[in-house]
């Protein structure tokens, strides 16, 4: 059984590269991003204000959350809803690192993610084989004791042209802008409480700048393969 962690900004190809990886290796796969979208689109539905840090904190530790671990098809479902699609509004992508700078609410979703890596790595029944777990804090915080850990780094224009592209499907000039401060903004605040701009000590960094998706899925499988 195994465990890999990798960290990174947004558009630094994290989640393609991290499914692609647990596809190959046949381990299941933890989005640990959209636990944290799902805490902002779960207090906008409960209309509880995001500025309201005691009643988010309290909000999200009763949140009926779901999380798929299949790579093929990592389902979220909230309160019975399959919310894959509406955590990636712009609403929740410019909210959510007001959630995630909550430390209480931080401290409950370790707990969590902590539940459903422990519980792939277990033997028997509903254990699995493993698992890869991609955010910004798996490397240092959730997991610092994975077999594997990898920070994805990539180069501000080549994270914002990805970006770009996902969320306006072109990465011309003016879609290029119009992703700049978003993206911008919430590394910055993400950045206040998780480290995932520098490496820690012991994470490999895999800088995919230069490199499609199949690159720097290889590239990450070599260091998975250093394990021996
Ligand atoms: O990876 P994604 O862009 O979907 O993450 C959404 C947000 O969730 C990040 O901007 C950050 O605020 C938060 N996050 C976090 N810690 C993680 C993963 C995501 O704070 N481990």
């Amino acid at each position: 059984m195994v465990t890999i962690a990798v960290d990174g900004p947004s558009g630094s190809g994290k989640s393609s590269v991290s499914k692609a990886v647990a596809g190959r290796l046949g381990l299941a796969y933890l989005d640990t991003g959209a636990m944290y979208r799902a805490a902002t689109l779960w207090c906008v539905r409960t209309d509880v204000a995001l500025d309201d840090a005691d009643a988010v904190a309290r909000a999200v530790r009763e949140m009926p959350l779901e999380m798929g671990v299949d790579p093929a098809a990592p389902g979220v479902v909230l309160d019975g809803d399959d919310v894959a699609a509406a955590i990636r509004t712009t609403e929740v992508s410019s909210a959510v690192s007001q959630v995630a700078t909550n430390l209480e609410v931080r401290a409950e979703m370790k707990r969590r993610q902590r539940a459903v890596i422990d519980a792939e790595n277990t033997d028997g029944f509903s254990g699995g084989r493993g698992i890869v777990a991609e955010g910004r804090d798996i490397t240092t915080v959730v997991a610092p004791d994975a077999d594997a850990r990898v920070l994805l780094t990539a180069s501000e224009e080549a994270r914002l042209r990805r970006r770009s592209l996902e969320v306006h499907g072109a990465a011309d000039a003016a879609a290029v802008d119009a992703t700049r401060d978003q993206v911008l903004r919430r590394d910055r605040d993400d950045s206040t409480v998780s480290q995932f701009l520098t490496a820690a000590d012991g994470v490999v960094t895999v800088d995919s700048s230069e490199l499609d998706l199949d690159q720097t899925v290889a590239a990450v499988l070599s260091v998975v393969d250093r394990l021996g």
